[in-house]
């Protein structure tokens, strides 16, 4: 039988689509038992819509709940560590908002937290789901794409002043970064996804669109660890907004829709080179069950990872892969050099990606 896992969800602006997308999609799974935010109207609101019986705004209640088996963590970006950190020490499973942290330094602590812990920690990244990309993916996996050529990744979406009248949001201190740190994020993932590790990157940044401090535009030039070449292009001025993912190997080109928000649904076309190859495609798709998108598809893949103590669908691995490439590029945007991977504890920005002119060192 299926054991139901009980959840407190911290934190209700996007928690709150955790819930209606996903929980609220999988009772069989999960059942949402208490909410945590220091905004009392969220708190009624979220709280009366989906008939949440524990509301509090104290996290450290949260923790105190021993019947509570996941804490899932929807704060704004400088909570994501410490609060993981303590729902771990408190025996939590734990589900946590991207950017997982702030720095290499926050993730590399979490893994090692995670290897003591008895709870296990998933970094969200719901792009990965849906019927289109996973099918690509499966393709990949199973070695029947062939050799890597190039991937070009646009994200290309919107944002106003609407959306920074929020405090947290635009500020580097709070924030932590913009449109390559909040944003572009899922399409860069779903590349390494796609791709495998990047071995250099060449980036260029720029604040053009909104009156803030963090960049909302960005290039870059990556080589990938196979030798295949990636460009990328992100931007929140772009007055039509489209994720668009292409990715050129030896056997076949995937190209994805321009669905912004979920781009790993269908249609996702699917080019073979040959008609050899197609055959193969077809048959390792023949068994293909559709796969729902983002949360829909995210929490029941966990829920089985973790009940069969399994490799979770999103790893801490894939978490630090994810904020390498935003190391990388911030300081390649900094400095004008090509930054080589991987970032380990002696490089310069591995306790922080922020430019030094906005670090807590930088500043003094
Ligand atoms: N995966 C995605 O597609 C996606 C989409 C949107 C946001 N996010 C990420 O989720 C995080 C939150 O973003 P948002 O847009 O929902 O922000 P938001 O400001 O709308 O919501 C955050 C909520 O956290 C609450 N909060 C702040 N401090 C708290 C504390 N100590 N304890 C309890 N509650 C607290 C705030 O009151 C607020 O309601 C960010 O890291 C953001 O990047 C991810």
């Amino acid at each position: 039988m299926t054991r139901v896992l009980n959840v407190a969800v911290v934190g209700l602006g996007i928690g709150k689509s955790h819930i209606a997308e996903g929980y609220a999609k999988h009772s069989d799974k999960f059942r949402v038992l208490a909410l945590c935010d220091l905004d009392t109207k969220r708190l009624a609101a979220v709280g009366d819509e989906f008939d949440v019986p524990r509301r509090t705004a104290s996290f450290d209640d949260v923790l105190g709940m021993s019947d509570i088996d996941v804490v899932d963590i929807c704060t704004p970006p400088t909570l994501h560590a410490p609060q993981t950190l303590a729902a771990i020490a408190a025996e939590k499973h734990v589900i946590c908002e991207k950017p997982l942290a702030g720095s290499l330094a926050d993730v590399d602590r979490l893994i090692a937290a995670q290897k003591r812990a008895a709870g296990r920690i998933m970094p969200v990244f719901q792009y990965r789901f849906g019927n289109g990309l996973q099918k690509a993916k499966r393709i990949v996996e199973l070695g029947l794409a062939g050799k890597p050529y190039l991937a070009t990744i646009e994200t290309a979406w919107k944002r106003t002043a609407d959306y920074y009248a929020v405090p947290w949001r635009g500020k580097w201190e709070t924030e932590l970064g913009g449109v390559v740190l909040t944003q572009a994020i899922h399409s860069h993932d779903i590349m390494t996804y796609l791709m495998g590790p990047i071995a250099s990157v060449f980036a260029r940044t720029a604040t053009r669109v909104n009156p803030i401090e963090v960049e909302d535009c960005a290039v870059a030039s990556l080589e990938m660890k196979s030798g295949a070449l990636v460009s990328l292009a992100a931007t929140l001025g772009s007055q039509r907004e489209i994720s668009r993912l292409r990715f050129c190997f030896e056997h076949v080109t995937f190209e994805s829709a321009l669905e912004p928000y979920q781009p790993g649904d269908d249609p996702w076309e699917i080019i073979p080179a040959s008609p050899e190859a197609e055959a193969r495609i077809d048959a390792a798709l023949e068994d293909w069950r559709f796969v729902p998108s983002r949360y829909e598809g995210l929490f029941p893949a966990w829920h089985a990872a973790l009940a069969a103590k399994a490799e979770l669908p999103v790893t801490l691995e894939d978490a630090r892969r994810s904020l390498e490439l935003v190391t990388a590029l911030m300081h390649s945007a900094e400095t004008g050099q090509v930054v080589d991977l991987p970032i380990g504890a002696d490089h310069p920005k591995y306790r922080s990606w922020r430019p030094a002119s906005q670090s807590a060192a930088g500043r003094r």
